[in-house]
């Protein structure tokens, strides 16, 4: 079956497209996902005049798609993908070349990728709709910042709404994307075992960690006064905390879930004053070695002459106030420079009552956890204790159940050829309405607005560790503790 699409990236020269798309579009080509007639758009400010199989070598020296390079495959892709060179900002003879060759196929699904600035957004979805490239089969897809905070994301739903209805507008949330995500959902609401225990009856509290190795590597523009919180707690990690919280979902389309993530968003107990400074802790990377490696300091890599108070690191204690989460708090945590890349969700059950096993309530017995990677590598584990083979009844030990599912294409492609492909589809089920953004803001900005009336500043952690020790703090005080560094110690001793 032909599924010949458009799809404009505007953008489509800059960092997301080269580093993400690109690549991912190549890979899905490659593996006959993306069919032959497809056609690409990158806009630029100026069109592209040289080569486009060199245009694409260089690219994809960068950033290597998933299935590796074949120069017969790379030179069908770049007969796929043109360069136009495209004002944003005011209509003119370039859109109107631009409208024309986008009407040649009127009737098959145009994709148009926002990769760009969301101050350009409302322009250029006026300029969509002024050359009637807004109708039924047309797609926008906004990719993140919506926004710095719910009155500017509250704007850019207004402004993008008056030219495309909710329906064909696409909010990207590329965990969404990540197979071992939706894998969540398939395990949770196709099993009995998983669904009956998922709540405060048996969970004693729920972990999310994006952690990343790099520091903010040539973005530093964007990044300096966005910071951690914003960039990635408001979107990626309660976005991950909707889908591990939610109710079932009366069927698995777009509106049904969507209205189960609200019910958690509206959940989300407020933080406020001095809950803030006890629950929240911000940090900044400073000077320090990863992998070995020495690494400068937040300051020096955005080369500041005076302190910046925009946090690289983030860790949370957030509690959901329903019947199913009661009394269980969420972690969330996430930083920049920190000694591995590894983004996982950890459901943590509660201890048994009682055992008959000697020694088990002196750390004899570990409590069941559930473990959900999105990455490096697609994950999912049940951690379990059985006897140890061949010795006592009572010797225990701790097992990992691996409940992989032998990857399909789909997986390897990874998220951003999945959401795209969705797109044009037009099933908006692991899209992000703009409810959910706003009230993501909501919740959000209350914590910020605290740090900025306080004149808070940025606890410095240093580069190549697990960031601030309050955020250890944040768990010991409970009497807990962040899974993978002590699932890491045991590994390597
Ligand atoms: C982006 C953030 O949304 O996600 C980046 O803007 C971050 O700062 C990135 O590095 C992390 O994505 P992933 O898939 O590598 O965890």
């Amino acid at each position: 079956m032909d599924n010949a699409f458009d799809l404009v990236i505007f953008g489509g020269t800059g960092d997301l497209s080269r580093k993400k798309l690109l690549p991912a579009l190549y890979a899905g080509y490659a593996a006959g996902r993306v069919s032959k007639g497809t056609r690409i758009f990158l806009t630029s400010r100026s069109a592209h005049a040289g080569d486009m199989v060199d245009f694409l070598t260089d690219v994809f020296a960068k950033s290597k798609p998933a299935c590796g390079l074949e120069d017969g495959c790379l030179a069908e892709f770049a007969n796929m993908v043109t360069v136009v060179g495209l004002a944003l900002n005011k209509g003119g003879a370039d859109w109107d070349a631009f409208a024309a060759s986008l009407n040649i196929h009127k009737n098959r699904p145009v994709v148009h990728f926002l990769a760009v600035p969301p101050a350009l957004f409302t322009s250029t979805c006026g300029l969509l709709a002024r050359y009637k490239l807004n109708g039924e089969q047309a797609r926008v897809v906004l990719e993140k910042p919506l926004g710095h905070d719910l009155a500017s994301a509250q704007a850019i739903n207004h402004d993008v709404g008056q030219y495309f209805k909710e329906s064909q507008t696409f909010r990207i949330d590329h965990y969404l994307g990540k197979e071992a995500v939706q894998n969540l959902l398939a395990l949770r609401f196709s099993n009995i075992l998983f669904e009956r225990l998922w709540s405060a009856h048996t969970i004693d509290h729920i972990q999310i960690t994006s952690a990343e190795d790099l520091g903010v590597e040539g973005r530093a523009g964007f990044y300096e006064g966005t910071g951690a919180m914003r960039d990635m707690v408001q979107n990626h990690l309660l976005q991950l905390l909707c889908l591990v919280a939610m109710e079932p979902p009366a069927r698995m389309d777009a509106d049904s879930i969507r209205d189960e993530k609200l019910k958690v968003l509206k959940s989300l107990r407020p933080l406020e004053g001095a809950e803030i400074d006890k629950n929240v802790v911000r940090g900044q990377y400073g000077p320090g070695a990863v992998a070995g490696e020495a690494v400068g300091s937040y300051q020096d890599d955005l080369k500041l002459d005076a302190p910046s108070d925009t946090e690289t690191f983030v860790a949370l204690k957030a509690h959901i106030e329903n019947w199913r989460w009661a009394g269980v708090p969420f972690y969330l945590r996430t930083g920049k420079r920190l000694p591995d890349r590894f983004a996982e969700i950890v459901i943590q059950f509660k201890p048994v009552p009682h055992s008959p096993h000697p020694g088990w309530d002196e750390g004899g017995l570990k409590p069941n956890r559930f473990i959900i990677r999105l990455q490096p590598e697609d994950h999912l584990a049940l951690r379990m204790m059985v006897k140890n083979h061949g010795a006592k009844v009572e010797a225990l030990k701790e097992v990992e159940m691996n409940l992989d599912v032998v990857a399909d294409d789909g997986s390897r492609l990874g998220p951003y050829l999945r959401l795209i492909l969705d797109t044009v589809r037009g099933d908006q089920s692991l899209f992000v309405h703009r409810d959910e953004v706003e009230l993501a803001w909501r919740w959000v900005d209350r914590i910020i607005a605290h740090w900025d009336a306080k004149g808070d500043q940025p606890i410095g952690y240093q580069s190549g560790t697990w960031g601030p020790y309050q955020a250890h703090d944040l768990m010991t005080r409970d009497k807990r503790e962040w899974f993978y560094e002590t699932s890491k110690k045991t590994r390597q001793s």
